[in-house]
């Protein structure tokens, strides 16, 4: 029993490795602020300015993951979306918000790219267009950390009780940007049952993900969620990013937390 545990505990750790080396990405565990870093590169440089950063952590205690990735389009995945400075100019992508115009609490949103780089809005540009990861900007990681529950991993910071003890409200729509949509049924929380004999059975709240994700983040691209069961899944696919692994491992707490999915430590 806890041998078949180890084994796959084994091959895990391994395949970790050997993707991280496939990419020629060094796994530094990364610095609470950091997690969720993503760093927009497609034309930044080659039009000689600093690449793009965006943080997860600024923006998800404001806004909910569906509406960026579901209403604004962002894809999940790292420059995949192709952010074009003169979408951004025209209030799409980063500029829906980023416009100079947007209020939120008593800061005005600053704009996104301009065509020329005037000296006097050098600074606004290089509020994202930056070689320098840090975490004391307007929004600071350490205050808003220390204001919220501790979580062991990823930004240190429990997000999931955050939302939940209301200290935290993510917007989920957006004027103008987002459609009115029916309310949709709630599925009831289900346990899955990992093939491993020894680890223990892992529980999947509908109600707490769609808080966040809204359904479409999930339906049907990740899972099909025709009928729970039916996608078989395992561990190994779930650490190179499928299922799961979509979000677990970059911007929701990651993979490396074993039991806050398998409920309880493997006996
Ligand atoms: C304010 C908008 C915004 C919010 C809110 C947001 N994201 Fe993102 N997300 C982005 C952008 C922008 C990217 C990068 C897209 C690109 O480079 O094309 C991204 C990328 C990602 C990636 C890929 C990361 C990588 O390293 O490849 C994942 C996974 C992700 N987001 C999940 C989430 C989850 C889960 C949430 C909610 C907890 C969330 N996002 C909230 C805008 C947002
Ligand atoms: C849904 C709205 C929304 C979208 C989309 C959005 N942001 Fe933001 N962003 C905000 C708000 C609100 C703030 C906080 C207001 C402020 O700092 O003035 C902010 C702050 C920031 C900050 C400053 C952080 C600080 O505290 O100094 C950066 C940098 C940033 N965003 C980058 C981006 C980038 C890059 C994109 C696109 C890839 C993007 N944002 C998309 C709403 C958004
Ligand atoms: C809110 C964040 C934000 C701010 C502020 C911002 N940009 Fe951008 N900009 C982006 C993102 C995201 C991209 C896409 C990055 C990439 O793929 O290289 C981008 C891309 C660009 C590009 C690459 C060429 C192209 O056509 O896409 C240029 C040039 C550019 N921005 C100019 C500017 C200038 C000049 C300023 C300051 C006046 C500025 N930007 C401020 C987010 C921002
Ligand atoms: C974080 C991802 C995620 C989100 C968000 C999500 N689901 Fe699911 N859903 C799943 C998973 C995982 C299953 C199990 C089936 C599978 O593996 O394909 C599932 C299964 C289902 C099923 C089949 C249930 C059964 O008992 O067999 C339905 C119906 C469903 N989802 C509807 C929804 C609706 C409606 C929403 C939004 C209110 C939603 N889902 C949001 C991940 C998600
Ligand atoms: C679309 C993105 C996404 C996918 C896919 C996803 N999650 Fe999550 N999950 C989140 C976010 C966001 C949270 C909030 C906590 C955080 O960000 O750390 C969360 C929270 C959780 C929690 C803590 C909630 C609680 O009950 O306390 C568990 C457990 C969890 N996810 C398990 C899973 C499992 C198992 C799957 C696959 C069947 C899955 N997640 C797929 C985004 C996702
Ligand atoms: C985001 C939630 C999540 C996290 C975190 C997580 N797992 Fe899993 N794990 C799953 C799901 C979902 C399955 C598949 C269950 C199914 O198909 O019924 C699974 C299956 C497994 C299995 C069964 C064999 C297999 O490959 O399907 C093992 C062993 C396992 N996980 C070990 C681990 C270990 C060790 C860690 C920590 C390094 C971990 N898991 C972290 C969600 C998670």
């Amino acid at each position: 029993m806890k041998k078949s545990f180890w084994t796959i505990f084994m091959v895990i750790c391994i395949t970790g490795i050997a993707f991280g080396a496939q990419n020629g990405v060094k796994k530094k565990r990364p610095k609470p602020f950091e997690y969720g870093l993503v760093i927009i590169n497609n034309n930044s440089l080659k039009s000689g300015l600093a690449p793009a950063m965006f943080d997860h952590w600024v923006h998800r205690e404001k806004f909910t993951c569906r509406l960026c990735h579901v209403d604004i389009g962002f894809a999940m995945k790292a420059g995949a979306t192709q952010i074009k400075a003169a979408d951004n100019m025209r209030g799409y992508f980063c500029g829906t918000c980023h416009n100079g115009k947007m209020k939120y609490g008593n800061r005005t949103v600053f704009a996104a790219c301009s065509k020329d780089v005037a000296k006097a809005d050098y600074n606004r540009c290089k509020k994202c267009h930056t070689e320098t990861i840090d975490s004391r900007k307007e929004d600071d990681f350490e205050k808003l950390a220390e204001r919220l529950p501790k979580g062991r991993l990823g930004n240190g910071i429990d997000w999931e009780k955050a939302e939940e003890l209301g200290l935290i409200k993510p917007v989920d729509t957006l004027e103008g940007v987002s459609i009115k949509r029916a309310g949709l049924v709630i599925q009831k929380d289900f346990s899955l049952t990992a093939k491993t004999e020894g680890m223990p059975e892992i529980i999947f709240s509908h109600k707490k993900h769609t808080v966040w994700n809204g359904c479409e983040l999930c339906h049907p691209d990740l899972f099909l969620g025709v009928r729970k069961g039916s996608t078989k899944y395992s561990m190994v696919e779930i650490f190179d990013g499928k299922y799961c692994g979509a979000c677990h491992t970059s911007v929701a707490f990651p993979l490396t937390d074993c039991q806050r999915c398998h409920t309880k430590p493997p006996q």
